[in-house]
C-alpha cells in the first residue's frame, strides 16, 4: 500500500467514525432524514441472554417481565404500588349536568389515612343516555380539571398550575378564568354521545413539572417516609409519578359501578403522552393505551436521530426520568430498550399511536417505526399490529391490534385525534367495524 492511499484510508475511517459518533452523541437536534442512519434495535422477542422467545407463555412470564425491569432500572425508575389506606370521598355530584347530558362526579382519592396527606381529584362524567356500566376514556390534563370543561360545577383546583408561557412557577393558583382553557383537547360531550364516560385527573396533583417540584408532590412524600432526602439512580421520576396516578384512578374506576373497568381506555397528550404508555406497560387493567404525539420519551424511537434527543431531554426536564437514564443523554445505543418495546410492553391489548405532521420534534416517522417494531410480540399472540408496511400519508389512519395515524397540523390533541379513538375503541370495545 502506497503512502497517498494509507491517508486516504485512514482520514475515511476517521469521517466514518466521526459519522458515528455524531449519531450516537446526538449533539443537537436533526431534522434530515439523511442523515438519521441505519437502526439497529434491541429484539423484543429475543431475551437478554440472547436466547429466543419462543412462545405466549415465556414472553408472558419472562421476558415481558425483564423488559419491564429494563425499562425501570434505565428510565422510568420503580414506582411503589397501591397504598394500603388509599381511599375515596365522593365530594360532589350532578345527575344533570352538561345540559342534562351526563351525571358528573367529583372524588377526591386520599394516598394515605390522614386526610390532609397527598391526595388527587377525579373528575368524571357518565353519559346519561347509556346502558350502564359504560366503558371509560381516562387521561391526565395539563390545566387543572376545571379546564377540560367550562362546566361551572367543576372544582377550581388550589394546586399549583403551570403558568401560560409553559414557565413551571410553583404556587402558580388557577382563577375562574382558566375554566376551559383545555377544553378544545377534552371534546367531552362527543366522546358522552358515543357512550363513553370521561374520567381525568390533574397532573399536578401528584406532582408539579419543575425540577424541584417532587418536593411539593408524591414521590416527595414517599421519599420522607423512608426517612431519605436524595432519590436513588432507579427510583420513580415525575412520569412515573403522574403515571402511578393513573393507576389510583383506574382503583377508583374498579370500585364505581356506573363503570365497566373491563373497558378502561387511557389517552395521553405529550409528556403525558409518555405517561399514559407509562401506566400502560406497568398496570396490566388498562384495556387499551393511546398515545398522542408523545415523542421522545414515548412512542418515538430514541435511537432514531431526529427531533428531541435523550440528550436535549435530559437537560431541559431531568426530573421526567431517573438518574439513571442520563448515562445516555451521550450514548443512546447502549440504552438497552427503546420505544418499541415499551409499546411492545402493551401486547396484546390494543395500543394506539398518534403523530402530528408538523410536530417534526416528536418525531413522527419515529413513532410510526417503533409501532411497527413492536409488531412481531402481537404476532406472537396471533394478532396482527398495524397491518401496514409502510408508513401512511397524512389523514388516513391504520391498524388493526395497533392503530396509527399522522394528521395534519401541529402538536396537540384535535377532534380529528379523538375521532380515530373513538372508532378504535369501539372497534376493540363494542367490535364494530367503524
Ligand atoms: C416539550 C418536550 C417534549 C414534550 C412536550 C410536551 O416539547 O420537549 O418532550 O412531549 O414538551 O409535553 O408538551
Amino acid at each position: 500500500m502506497n503512502t497517498t492511499c494509507a491517508i486516504f484510508l485512514l482520514s475515511a475511517l476517521a469521517v466514518a467514525l466521526a459519522g458515528n459518533a455524531a449519531a450516537a452523541d446526538r449533539p443537537d437536534v436533526n431534522y434530515d432524514e439523511a442523515k438519521v442512519g441505519e437502526l439497529t434495535l434491541p429484539d423484543p422477542l429475543t431475551f437478554s441472554n440472547g436466547k429466543p422467545v419462543k412462545n405466549v407463555k415465556a414472553w408472558q412470564q419472562k421476558r415481558r417481565p425483564e423488559i419491564v425491569k429494563l425499562f425501570e432500572t434505565h428510565m422510568q425508575g420503580r414506582s411503589p404500588g397501591k397504598p394500603a389506606a388509599l381511599s375515596f370521598q365522593q365530594i360532589e355530584t350532578d345527575p344533570q349536568a352538561l345540559g342534562g347530558k351526563a351525571t358528573r362526579k367529583q372524588i377526591t382519592v386520599y394516598f394515605t389515612a390522614d386526610k390532609t396527606g397527598p391526595s388527587m381529584d377525579i373528575l368524571l362524567y357518565l353519559p346519561n343516555q347509556a346502558i350502564k356500566p359504560v366503558p371509560v376514556f381516562l387521561g391526565p390534563n395539563f390545566g387543572g380539571n376545571h379546564a377540560v370543561n367550562t362546566d361551572p360545577g367543576i372544582k377550581l383546583s388550589q394546586r399549583w398550575m403551570r403558568d401560560d408561557k409553559e414557565k413551571t412557577v410553583v404556587n402558580n393558583r388557577a382563577t375562574e378564568k382558566a375554566r376551559g382553557k383545555e377544553a378544545g383537547r377534552w371534546p367531552i360531550e362527543t366522546i358522552l354521545d358515543r357512550g363513553y364516560a370521561v374520567a381525568t385527573i390533574y397532573y399536578g396533583d401528584l406532582e408539579p413539572d419543575s425540577t424541584n417540584g417532587w418536593t411539593q408532590g408524591i414521590r416527595g412524600y414517599y421519599l420522607a417516609q423512608q426517612g431519605k432526602t436524595e432519590f436513588a439512580p432507579d427510583d420513580w421520576g415525575a412520569i412515573g409519578a403522574w403515571a402511578w396516578g393513573l393507576s389510583r384512578a383506574m382503583d377508583y374506576l374498579e370500585t364505581d359501578r356506573a363503570i365497566d373497568a373491563s373497558r378502561v381506555a387511557i389517552m395521553g397528550h405529550s409528556r403525558l403522552g409518555k405517561t399514559a404508555l407509562w401506566a400502560g406497560a406497568q398496570d396490566e387493567r388498562f384495556a387499551i393505551v393511546i398515545s398522542n404525539d408523545s415523542g421522545e420519551g414515548g412512542a418515538a424511537l430514541s435511537r432514531r436521530w431526529f427531533g428531541e434527543t435523550v440528550g436535549i431531554m435530559n437537560k431541559s426536564f431531568p426530573h421526567w426520568f431517573n438518574d439513571n437514564y442520563k448515562r445516555y443523554s451521550t450514548n443512546v445505543p447502549a440504552l438497552p430498550v427503546d420505544a418499541h418495546l415499551l409499546l411492545a410492553l402493551m401486547a396484546p391489548r390494543p395500543v394506539y399511536v398518534a403523530s402530528a405532521e408538523e410536530d417534526r420534534w416528536a418525531d413522527p416517522r419515529g413513532e410510526f417505526l417503533a409501532a411497527k417494531n413492536a409488531e412481531p410480540v402481537y404476532r406472537l399472540f396471533g394478532l396482527e399490529g398495524l397491518g401496514v408496511s409502510e408508513m401512511p400519508g397524512t389523514n388516513q389512519p391504520v391498524g388493526k391490534t395497533i392503530g396509527y395515524h399522522i394528521r395534519t397540523g401541529k402538536h396537540d390533541v384535535t377532534d380529528y385525534d379523538w375521532a380515530q379513538y373513538l372508532n378504535f375503541a369501539d372497534r376493540h370495545f363494542n367490535k364494530t367495524k367503524r
